[in-house]
C-alpha cells in the first residue's frame, strides 16, 4: 500500500503529528521534498520533537527513507539524529537511508538565500535555510549530492568545479566569499559518518510496494507554496503536491493507493504572499496565541485567517485527495462565531475558486458564511458524537463544502487527541 500525505494550505497543518499517528501501521515513511524548512511537530510521551529533516514516524520501529528529490543539510541531519539519540531514540542506517542522489544544502546556499532575499524590494520571507539555492543548483546541475561528501575523491572533484563560481556568485551580491571552503573539512567529516546511511530510495520502494508491504509519503509545505501551481512568487522551491511524492521518489503513478490532505479547521501562513482571510484583529490574535502559532522552523509569527474553501478546492484538484485529516478545531473553541470563507469578490465578479495569478487573489474580499461557534474544552474529546453540536456540524458543514471526506479530526497536538470522525 502507498499512502501520500501533504499539507494543503500554507504548510504547518499538522502533518508530523498525523504522521506519527499512522507510522505504526506502516513500514516504511519517507521524504520526497523540501527540506530543513520543513518543521513537522510530535508530541509524545511529554516530549516535543521539532523535525526537520527526518520523516515524522522516528519514533516507530519504521524504515525512514530521504529521497532524492528532497534538499538536506547534512549539519542540521547529524543534530537532529544526536537529539533523538539524547532522547532514547537511536537513529542507525539499519533504521535511515538517505539517497546517493539527494543534494546537499552547503553553508553557500544558506548565505546567497539570505544575502538574496536582503535585495529584494518585494521580499518572500523565506526560511534563509538555502532551499532555494540548493535546488537551483539541481536543476542548474552544479548540485552536490548525498554520495559526493561522502567520498574524498568525488567531494574535492566536485569543489573544484563549483567553488569558483560560488566565491564569485557570493562576491557579486557583496557577501563575503569565505563562507564557501570555510567549513568544507566539517561538511566531508559529517559525509563520512552519513555514508553508511546511503540508499538508493527508489530501488527500497518499489521493492518494499512489491513485497506487499506499506510506505507512507510525508509531505512537507502545502499546496500553495507549491513551486509551480502555488502562489508565486511566494512559495517555496520545490513541488509540494502528491503528484511530486512519485516524480521524487521515482515510483510509478499506478502505486498510489491513498492520498490524505492536512488541513487545518482555519488558516495559516508565514512569510509573505496572499492570503485572502487574513485576520489582524483579535480574532487573529485568538488563533495565533491558542494555537501556538508561531513557526516550527523560524518562530516567526504566524499569519492567522479564517478557512479558505476556493483555496480548499484548488488544493483538492492540484492533489487529488482521497481523504482530510482536520487539524486543530480545538483552536476555535471560544469564539462565538466563526466565519467560513466560500467565495471571494474580485472587482465586478464572483469566484468560487481562487483566481491564478497571486497579484489577482491578493485583490480578492473574502465573502463569508458565518456559524455559531462553541463553548467548553474539546482538547480531551475522544470521539465525534462528544464534540458539542455546533463542532459537529462545522466539520460536517467543511465536509460537504470540499466534497472530500473528513476521515481524522485532531483536537490538540497530543497523541490521544485525534479520533476518526
Ligand atoms: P507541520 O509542519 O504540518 O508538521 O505542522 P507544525 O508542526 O509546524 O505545526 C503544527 C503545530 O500544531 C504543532 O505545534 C503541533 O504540535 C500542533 N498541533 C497539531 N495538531 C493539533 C491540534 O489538533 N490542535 C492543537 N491545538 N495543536 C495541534
Ligand atoms: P512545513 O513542512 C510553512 C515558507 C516560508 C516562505 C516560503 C519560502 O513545516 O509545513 P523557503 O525557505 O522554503 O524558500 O521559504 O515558504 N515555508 C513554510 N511555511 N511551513 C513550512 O514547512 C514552510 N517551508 C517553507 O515561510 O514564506
Ligand atoms: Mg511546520
Amino acid at each position: 500500500m502507498f499512502t501520500i500525505i501533504t499539507g494543503a494550505q500554507f504548510g504547518d497543518e499538522g502533518k508530523g503529528k498525523v504522521v506519527d499517528m499512522l507510522a505504526k501501521e506502516y513500514d516504511i515513511v519517507v521524504r520526497f521534498q523540501g527540506g530543513d524548512n520543513a518543521g513537522h511537530t510530535v508530541v509524545a510521551d511529554g516530549k516535543t520533537y521539532k523535525l526537520h529533516n527526518i520523516p515524522s514516524g522516528v519514533l516507530f520501529d519504521v524504515r525512514l527513507l530521504i529521497g532524492p528529490g528532497a534538499v538536506m543539510n547534512p549539519k542540521i541531519l547529524v543534530e537532529e539524529i544526536d537529539m533523538l539519540a539524547e532522547n532514547g531514540v537511536d537513529v542507525t542506517p539499519g533504521k535511515l537511508g538517505i539517497d546517493a542522489k539527494t543534494s546537499i544544502i552547503m553553508p553557500y546556499h544558506m548565505a546567497l538565500d539570505t544575502l538574496r532575499e536582503e535585495k529584494r524590494t518585494v521580499k518572500i520571507g523565506t526560511t534563509s535555510r538555502g532551499i532555494g539555492f540548493a535546488y537551483m543548483d539541481k536543476v542548474g546541475r552544479d548540485e552536490l549530492q548525498m554520495a559526493d561528501i561522502a567520498e574524498s575523491d568525488r567531494f574535492k572533484r566536485r569543489m573544484d568545479e563549483i567553488v569558483p563560481q560560488k566565491e564569485s556568485a557570493i562576491k557579486e551580491m557583496n557577501g563575503d566569499p569565505s563562507v564557501v571552503t570555510s567549513g568544507l573539512d566539517e561538511y566531508h567529516g559529517i559525509g563520512k559518518r552519513l555514508k553508511p546511511y546511503i540508499t538508493d530510495v527508489s530501488l527500497e520502494v518499489n521493492h518494499a510496494l512489491a513485497a506487499g508491504k506499506k510506505v507512507l509519503a510525508e509531505g512537507a509545505q502545502g499546496a500553495h507554496l507549491d513551486i509551480i501551481h502555488g502562489t508565486q512568487k511566494f512559495v517555496t522551491s520545490s513541488s509540494t503536491i502528491a503528484g511530486y511524492a512519485c516524480a521524487g521518489l521515482g515510483v510509478g503513478p499506478t502505486k498510489v493507493d491513498n492520498v490524505m490532505g492536512i488541513i487545518k479547521a482555519y488558516i495559516t501562513r508565514v512569510g509573505e504572499g496572499p492570503l485572502p482571510t487574513e485576520l489582524a484583529n483579535e480574532e487573529g490574535e485568538h488563533l495565533r496565541e491558542k494555537g501556538g502559532e508561531f513557526g516550527t522552523t523560524t518562530g516567526r509569527p504566524r499569519r492567522c485567517g479564517w478557512f479558505d474553501l476556493p483555496l480548499a478546492k484548488k488544493s483538492i484538484n492540484l492533489n487529488g485527495y482521497t481523504g482530510f485529516s482536520l487539524t486543530k478545531i480545538d483552536v476555535l473553541t471560544g469564539l462565538n462565531s466563526l466565519k467560513v470563507c466560500t467565495g471571494y469578490e474580485l472587482g465586478s465578479e464572483t469566484l468560487g475558486y481562487p483566481p491564478e495569478l497571486s497579484d489577482e487573489l491578493a485583490r480578492c474580499k473574502p465573502i463569508y458564511r458565518e456559524v455559531p461557534g462553541w463553548g467548553g474544552d474539546i482538547s480531551g474529546t475522544a470521539s465525534f458524537a462528544e464534540l458539542p453540536g455546533n463542532a459537529q456540524k462545522y466539520v460536517l458543514m467543511l465536509e460537504e463544502l470540499m466534497g472530500v471526506t473528513i476521515e481524522y479530526v485532531s483536537v490538540g497536538p497530543g497523541r490521544k487527541q485525534t479520533f476518526k470522525k
